[in-house]
């Protein structure tokens, strides 16, 4: 099933167009995640354990194995967030897909990362594999300081599944826990 393109509108009246994340995104969806990695909010990699080049993102990104990408872009086709699920490959565990998402530090706290889970959300819940087969969980990881994460998750029904404990080193020195949590379709 493919994704109807959509228009929404930022609380400070910015407009983006949320649609499927196609070939030609990699250097915008590069650009991105540098983007979101430098400002060290809510990350767990530093700005130098990202792929060195376009090229070593690309080949990253197309053996990713993402069912459904969803990108936000503006009108200047800049793109401002990401959303996506990739789904487990055994046939047992292929109703189970994890979820990524991302908001650059320009356009966060308006909005959009909301709308992009919404949709994305919407489009797995409908969506049936030849086969009969459909998402039937979605699931992922973010830090406990993540608050405003945390905040977007609960609201859109996720539930605190469990906590991996002083799972992330900040430079500070400083332990964080790292919770995971899950939505379920049925
Ligand atoms: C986490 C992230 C995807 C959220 O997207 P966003 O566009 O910034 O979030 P939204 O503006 O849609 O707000 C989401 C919710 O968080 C709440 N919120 C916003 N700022 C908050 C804050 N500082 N603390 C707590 N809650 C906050 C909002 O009220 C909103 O809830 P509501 O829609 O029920 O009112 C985005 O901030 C981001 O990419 N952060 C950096 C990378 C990251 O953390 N990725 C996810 C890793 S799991």
């Amino acid at each position: 099933m493919s994704f109807a393109p959509v228009t929404v509108q930022l609380t400070d009246g910015r407009r983006c167009t949320l649609r499927a994340a196609a070939e030609g995104d990699d250097a915008g969806l590069y650009a991105l995640e540098q983007a979101i990695v430098d400002a060290r909010d809510g990350v767990v990699k530093y700005p130098d354990e990202l792929p060195p080049d376009l090229a070593a993102y690309a080949e990253k990104r197309a053996n990713s194995g993402a069912a459904f990408a969803l990108v936000a872009a503006q009108d200047d086709g800049e793109l401002l967030g990401e959303a996506s699920l990739v789904r487990l490959p055994f046939r047992m565990l292929r109703h189970v897909a994890v979820l990524g998402m991302g908001v650059h530090p320009r356009a966060q706290g308006r909005g959009l990362g909301r709308a992009l889970l919404t949709h994305l959300l919407a489009w797995a819940r409908d969506h049936r594999d030849p086969d009969g087969g459909r998402v039937l969980r979605v699931e992922l990881y973010t830090r406990a300081d993540n608050h405003r994460a945390l905040a977007l998750y609960h609201a859109l029904g996720f539930r605190l599944e469990g906590t991996r404990r002083a799972f992330v080193l900040r430079d500070d020195g400083a332990l964080v826990d790292d919770h995971m949590m899950a939505l379920l379709f049925a």
